[in-house]
This record gives C-alpha cells, structure tokens and sequence, in this order.
C-alpha cells in the first residue's frame, strides 16, 4: 500500500488499572480521573490524540468505575441548570466535553495486564490501525503532539509497530521497557531487534525506553491472542510486540514532548506544577510562593 494511504483514525485508552500506587484516593476515584488543576489526567490524553486528526477514542475500563463515561457523557439536568442561572461559560463546558470526541467503551473484567486490556478493543477497533495511549501517561506538547509524532512514523515505516518513547538517565531505565536498537533509521526513528522489560542498570541495552504511546496494526491483537500470560500472571504488551518484531518488524520514535508519568505520586505532582506554571492568571502568584516555600 502507498505509505500515504495509510490511516490511523482509533485511540485505545487502557484505563481499568487498580490505581494501587495511589490509595487511598483510588479507591474511590480512578487514578485517569484524578485533576491536573480543573481537567481529569486522562483528558490531556484525549487532547493528545485529537491533536494528531484522531476522533474515535476507544477507553478500556473496569466493572467497578464509572467516573471516566461520566465525565465524557451528556449532563443535560447540569447544563440546564446552568443555562437558567444565565452562567453560560460553564454550560458551554459541560456541552462540548461530549462532543470533543466519538468515545467508545470496552470493559475489562479482570486486571490481566495492559497486553489484555488492549485486546478487549478488538470488537470494537475490527481491523484498523490504532493508537495506544496509557491512561495516565501524559505529556506537554507545545508544537507537535506526540501521538502525531508516531502516527507520522507509523505511516514512514509503511504500517508497523512503532514504540513510542524517550531517553532517560541510566537510573531510571531499570523502570521501563528498554530498547534493544537494531538500526538508527532518521534523526529519531530507530528499527528494534527487542524489547528488554525493566532490565538492572548494568544489562540496559540502550536508554531508550517505551514511555506509553504506541502504534499497531490489527495483527498485534492476534498476537495479544496467542501470548500466554507472563511476568505477574499478566499478559504482557511487550511479549505481543515482540512477536510483532519477528513477524514484520517493529520501530522506537524518539518524541519530543516532556513526558509526566501520572500513576505515580511524584510525576503527578510534577505535572500539576508544569501546568499550572502554564497559567498567566496566577503564575507570578505560583512562582512567588514557590520560592518562599523553598527559602523556608
Ligand atoms: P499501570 O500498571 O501503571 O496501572 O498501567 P495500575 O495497574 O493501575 O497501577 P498500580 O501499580 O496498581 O498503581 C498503565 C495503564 O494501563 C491501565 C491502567 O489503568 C493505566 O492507565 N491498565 C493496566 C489496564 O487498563 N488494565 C490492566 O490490567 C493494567
């Protein structure tokens, strides 16, 4: 097929995850809902995605939470009751959440893993191309948004896996997904020979590590299919892209946009400082108590 035929038009969000690292407050709220200042973490996901052309957004969720079909949901009874408040700033953002977007929904009944949760878009997603985004792996982009960075790759490498991630310190690597490079394609695209899942410091075959973002044809879900669970009784991602470089070949996108890991405590504060730093209302405000804070 000619590269520029090739569509990526679906987003798969694996949001079911426990949110373990972070109770108490997940168990009541899911760990994708919790607020970078007044927009849920896995809103910025969504805006990733629609600023890479793509409006079919596929969330994968648990039994238990349904604050995530909430959120993206109409709420008629809020907006008239805003309407007739004559507060239509805040009725015009209750209307157009559910209207950013075609959300769809797929449940995932046990928490097998993110190689699992990705499978139960299968009906939904058929035989199309997709993105995968972790439902709390975020990022700020100022320019390019990151899915269009591997969307755009996907379609270079004529319709393969792409890895979506980023260089870390040789501390950090031991905590990702780490690549193992078969051969630098351009300035940030690189073919894989494999993929070495949290590896020691020492037996890291390079710092690039898989940060959350991917890019699949359908056949990654026969993959899915076919491997047997592995590390934790889970059915790892890894192991189906694995097949995937076997088969066809698979590629790392090095992008550009600082990336914020939103299930951990520390990242997620990170991010709310980031953005709220972003805001012109109350920055000079933030900094100049950041700085006492620090004096203290
Ligand atoms: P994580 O492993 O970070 O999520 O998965 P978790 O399991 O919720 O984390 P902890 O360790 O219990 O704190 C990354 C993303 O994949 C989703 C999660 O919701 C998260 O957005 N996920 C993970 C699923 O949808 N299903 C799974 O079985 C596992």
């Amino acid at each position: 097929m000619d590269n520029k035929n090739i569509k990526v038009e679906w987003a798969v969000i694996p949001a079911a995850g426990r949110g373990t690292r972070f109770l108490p407050i997940t168990k009541g709220v899911s760990k994708e809902m919790l607020n970078i200042i007044d927009r849920p973490t896995i809103d910025y996901i969504v805006d990733e995605c629609l600023a890479a052309g793509i409006k079919n957004i596929v969330f994968i969720v648990s039994e238990d939470k349904d604050d995530i079909k909430k959120y993206y949901s109409e709420d008629k009874k809020f907006y008239d009751e805003l309407m007739s408040k004559n507060k239509m700033e805040y009725a015009n953002i209750i209307d157009s959440i559910p209207k950013k977007a075609n959300f769809y929904y797929a449940l995932q009944k046990e928490m097998l893993g993110l190689g699992h949760a990705v499978l139960q878009a299968k009906d939904i997603i058929k035989d199309n191309n997709f993105v995968v985004c972790c439902g709390d792996d975020i990022t700020d982009f100022n320019e390019v948004s990151p899915v269009k960075e591997i969307v755009d790759a996907f379609k270079e490498v004529g319709g393969k896996t792409i890895v979506g991630g980023k260089k870390v310190s040789e501390e950090e690597i031991s905590k990702y997904g780490c690549m193992d490079i078969l051969e630098k394609i351009d300035e940030n695209l690189y073919s894989l020979k494999g993929i070495k899942e949290k590896p020691k410091k020492e037996e890291a075959t390079s710092l690039f590590a898989s940060l959350g973002k991917w890019v699949f044809n359908a056949k990654i879900f026969e993959n899915i299919e076919k491997t047997p669970r592995g590390v934790g009784g889970e059915i790892q991602l890894t192991d189906a892209i694995h097949t995937m470089i076997k088969e066809e070949g698979a590629y790392f996108y090095n992008f550009k946009a600082t990336r914020y890991d939103c299930g951990d405590k520390l990242g997620y504060i990170k991010a709310v400082i980031n953005f709220a730093l972003k805001n012109d209302e109350w920055k000079e405000e933030l900094i100049k108590y950041l700085k006492e804070k620090i004096e203290e």
